[in-house]
């Protein structure tokens, strides 16, 4: 199936970025940028065609391109962000996805990051985080509900999003940290815990059939391997003190019908 990963440069005031449950540490600007090139080279090589579009200077976290926006395979949901600096990311983002898809969005007082939605299927688990509140989560629903996807709320606790506590691995099975969500939740997936003293490696990016997840997790991989799945690693060091995962810089979506250019980057104008 092919598709489109839209990406956007790292924004040289990324130091000011966002924090919620990571320490401040200094980011070091030009590897940040040299591992989010590896991430696009990887995204590219591993079959997206990559959208890259142009840095926001004013804008530290605009980076993470994927909590402006749910994208389905009908519509393009944008959302309101729960922190309010992030906000002004969502006009150009809007602007990228109407070359495919229709959109709609949310309205306030609903607030949400698209870093909370995880779809499996025709299933849309959102977390209700410090982000993402309930009137977010009813009008996503209400927004789907044309396209019969049935939209469920996830509590959690301790983390960003729910992203960070959980991750869709394929063949019916979840990368989780229970510590994060709730037992009950994704009780019809079989589910893999990360290892003990690697909580944050629960944010995974499956595409086309190999895991992408960050190169600080080596017994988390092993875990994985051992399962029988393929998975890439990359170094995303930098981004991760911006409290970011691999799922975080990318919005992924079947561009069926768009015109395909192969997996070369096409720089937005
Ligand atoms: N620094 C990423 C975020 O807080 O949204």
């Amino acid at each position: 199936m092919p598709l489109t990963a839209i990406t956007r440069e790292v924004s040289a005031s990324i130091n000011d970025c966002e924090l919620s449950f990571h320490a401040r540490e200094p980011i070091d600007l030009g590897r940040a940028i040299a591992q989010h090139k590896a991430y696009q080279n990887c995204l590219a090589e591993s079959g997206a065609r990559v959208v890259s579009l142009p840095a926001e200077p004013k804008l530290p976290d605009a980076v993470f391109v994927e909590d402006p926006a749910v994208v389905m395979d009908e519509i393009a949901v944008i959302s309101i962000m729960g922190a309010p600096s992030r906000r002004p990311e969502a006009s150009s983002v809007t602007e990228a996805l109407s070359r495919y898809r229709p959109i709609k969005f949310l309205t306030a007082p609903a607030t949400l990051d698209g870093g909370d939605v995880l779809r499996i299927d025709r299933t849309v688990f959102v977390g209700l985080s410090r982000r993402t509140n309930r009137e977010g989560v009813a009008q996503l629903s209400e927004l789907l509900r044309p396209y019969e996807y049935r939209v469920d709320p996830v509590k959690m606790r301790g983390c960003l999003h729910l992203k960070s506590a959980c991750s869709y691995l394929g063949n019916h099975t979840a990368l989780v940290n229970r510590s994060w969500i709730g037992e009950q939740d994704l009780q019809e997936f079989e589910l893999l815990n990360v290892a003990e003293d690697e909580p944050g490696a629960a944010n995974a990016l499956l595409l086309n059939g190999v895991v992408i997840m960050p190169a600080s997790f080596p017994k988390t991989r092993v875990r994985l391997e051992k399962c029988g799945l393929r998975v890439r690693t990359i170094d995303v060091s930098e981004l991760q003190k911006a409290e970011a995962g691999v799922t975080c810089c990318s919005l992924i979506f079947n561009d069926e019908g768009v015109t395909r250019r192969g997996a070369e980057f096409w720089k937005e104008k």
